[in-house]
This record gives C-alpha cells, sequence and structure tokens, in this order.
C-alpha cells in the first residue's frame, strides 16, 4: 500500500506558528513520525507540503495510478478550496482529512470543510496523532 500525505499553506510553520493551537512539533518532526509509523505497519508514503494551491493540485493529479490513499491536511483551503475538492475527487483515491486542532472549537468560518463529506474520514483536533490514526485507519481498511 502505497500513501501520499499532503501539508496544506503555512503548514511549513508547524513549532514556529501558533504553538498553543498547533503544537510544537516540524513539520520535519511530524514527516519523521509518520515514516516511522508506515514502516511498522508496511506501509509507503510520500510527503508533500506547499504554500501554493495548483501546486497541491498537480501532486494529487500525479497520484493517479500510484496512491492508494491520500491523507490531506488542506490547512486554510480546506475552507476555500473547490479546485481541491475537485481535484481529490478527478483522481478517485480514497482520502482522510486531518485537522491538528479541533476546528469545530475555533472560529465559524472554519466549521466548515469543502472536503469532509467525500472524505473517507475526518479526525480534528488529535494533534500530530492525527496523522497515526489515518495510517492505523487506512491500513485496516485494506486487511478488512
Ligand atoms: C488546520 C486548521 C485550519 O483551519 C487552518 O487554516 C490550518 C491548519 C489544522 O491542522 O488544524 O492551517 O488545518
Amino acid at each position: 500500500m502505497h500513501i501520499a500525505v499532503i501539508h496544506g499553506p503555512n503548514l511549513n510553520m508547524l513549532g514556529i506558528r501558533e504553538p498553543q493551537t498547533y503544537g510544537t512539533m516540524t513539520i520535519a518532526d511530524i514527516n519523521a513520525m509518520i515514516a516511522t509509523k508506515a514502516s511498522e505497519l508496511g506501509i509507503s508514503t510520500q510527503c508533500f507540503q506547499s504554500n501554493h494551491e495548483g501546486e497541491l493540485i498537480d501532486f494529487i493529479h500525479r497520484q493517479h495510478g500510484t496512491a492508494d490513499a491520500i491523507i490531506i491536511n488542506p490547512g486554510g483551503l480546506t475552507h476555500t478550496s473547490v479546485a481541491l475538492r475537485d481535484a481529490l475527487l478527478s483522481v478517485s483515491i480514497p482520502y482522510v482529512e486531518v485537522h491538528l486542532s479541533n476546528v469545530y472549537s475555533r472560529e465559524p468560518f472554519r466549521h466548515h470543510s469543502y472536503l469532509s463529506d467525500k472524505a473517507k474520514a475526518v479526525i480534528s483536533g488529535a494533534g500530530h496523532r492525527g496523522y497515526l490514526y489515518a495510517l492505523d485507519a487506512l491500513s485496516a481498511t485494506q486487511s478488512s
């Protein structure tokens, strides 16, 4: 099983960015943790981060025929991007939407996601462990 892990805008700033909301781990720490967990599960992963919507869309398109599943934290694009939703649907790859923070306990504009209704699962508020739970869920689905 191969999983693409996508980090959207501003997630390169983790560790510096609002640590009270997003924690103190950097994106490199999170990617290392994902790689360790994935290898325990016998899953291969590729992590990708961009601050640019078009680059995220291009990366999603490249997953067609390559990735069995996608784990995506779309950052602020969660709440704005029809194009990101369309890209995910265009490749027909199941995806899990992850948010470090609990978006439902925050500003009302964060309560709507353009991705959630089509996601296999949504994990919000579990911090960096959300990515690990997503790996577990996708790996369990594959073997069940
Ligand atoms: C986020 C939540 C979004 O509302 C925000 O714009 C982010 C990060 C999260 O991981 O909690 O950039 O996706």
